[in-house]
């Protein structure tokens, strides 16, 4: 079942750039123009405002879609994790989108959100890998992500499927709201046909980052820094790393470093940033500067430009194929993915299944 792989986690990481390629074009229209979710009632000019809910790896995978309705379709999004939501009660306004984002489709508390939010929210949309699962059956619309059957009790093809169809959600809204031309949702959509050639390229960074990896499990802490929609990616790089090699991590917003976070900087702590060249990374590079400047040991994950920019200083990097910006948060999960694989199998961990933890969380 594993297909020659070690780990199923493995398996599912290169399985990624298909099932991601399939799931672009089960949504995009035949001539590769146009995304339409009207067959499934969905219409974004009747909503003013998207309330997403959902736990762990789906909840940051909402993170990032927040960036893309905001500054694509101009929609103000709410983001929050289910266990807080459903016991907050909080006021629903009208004409609000409710979306609950989960691979299982049973985790108990964003099921229980999905249920407070019938009767107030104008549609529940739910972002599922099971079709026929309770959080699927109880909302009015379900959008399937396609990503097949994940074993692995880390999340990783999910993510990037959760992804693609919150990207697609995000188009579709800009463009039915009048926020982008024909043009330029064909042009984003291109580029996200472009994109399983592009994580083909990113899975090719596995041996430099095994090599790397050695050297992080020796680590007892490690931060994550990303800024704009990496910062979610660097949440989900903490959340992977804790969860299957054990070492502490944290993910933080660049920019607040220098609040609190920067008194742990020293040169037992590797500190990975994740800066694609986006309008952010010279922001990135300064904070990132400041590490170094504390003798924090810098893994840098960019483009080729970006790490010539970047100067000699820094301890490793991760060379990524260049990426428009809308698409980096999913091409940037990849090595995030393969250094919490490649650190928990060098520490030896039980990868697939980690101590503690349950693929379906059903209870409370
Ligand atoms: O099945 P769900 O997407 O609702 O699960 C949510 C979380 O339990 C899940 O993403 C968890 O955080 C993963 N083990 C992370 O890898």
């Amino acid at each position: 079942e594993k297909s020659g792989y070690k780990h199923f986690m493995a398996k599912e990481i290169a399985e990624q750039p298909t099932v991601l390629g399939e799931a672009v074009d089960h949504y995009i229209s035949k001539d590769g123009k146009g995304v339409s979710f009207a067959a499934e009632g969905l219409d974004f000019t009747q909503f003013d405002r998207i309330t997403m809910v959902a736990c762990g790896t789906a909840f940051y995978a909402c993170l990032t879609a927040k960036y893309w309705f905001e500054q694509l379709a101009r929609l103000p999004v709410e983001v929050d994790i289910a266990s807080e939501f459903r016991y907050r009660e909080p006021p629903v306004a009208p004409r609000t989108l409710a979306i609950f984002v989960s691979q299982s489709g049973e985790t108990a508390d964003t099921l229980a959100a999905l249920r407070y939010m019938e009767g107030k929210a104008a549609k529940i949309l739910s972002v599922v890998n099971v079709p026929e699962s309770s959080i699927a059956r109880e909302s009015d619309v379900a959008l399937p992500i396609l990503a097949g059957i994940e074993v692995g009790v880390a999340s990783t093809k999910a993510f990037t499927c959760q992804l693609n169809v919150l990207a697609l959600l995000a188009l579709n809204a800009a463009h039915a709201r009048g926020e982008i031309s024909d043009a330029a949702l064909g042009d984003h959509l291109a580029a996200l046909r472009n994109l399983p050639g592009l994580m083909n390229h990113a899975l090719g960074a596995s041996d430099t980052i095994e090599a790397l990896s050695r050297e992080l499990a020796k680590a007892q802490d490690i931060l994550f820094l990303g800024r704009g929609a990496m910062y979610p990616i660097a949440l989900e790089g903490a959340l992977k790393l804790k969860e299957i090699s054990y070492i502490h991590a944290e993910g933080y917003a660049s920019g607040e470093l220098k609040h609190g976070p920067i008194a742990l900087i020293d040169e037992n702590v590797p500190v990975i940033v994740m800066a694609p060249r986006d309008a952010l990374f010279d922001k990135t590079v300064s904070n990132m500067q400041e590490v170094m400047a504390r003798g924090g040991k810098v893994l840098l994950i960019t483009d080729a430009e970006g790490a010539k920019q970047a100067g000699d200083d820094v301890w490793r990097s991760v060379i990524l194929p260049e990426i428009p910006d809308l698409l980096a948060p999913i091409l940037y999960a990849i090595p995030a993915q393969l250094l919490a694989y490649h650190t928990a199998v060098a520490k030896g961990t039980d990868v697939d299944q980690p101590r503690n933890l349950a693929k379906s969380v059903t209870v409370e």
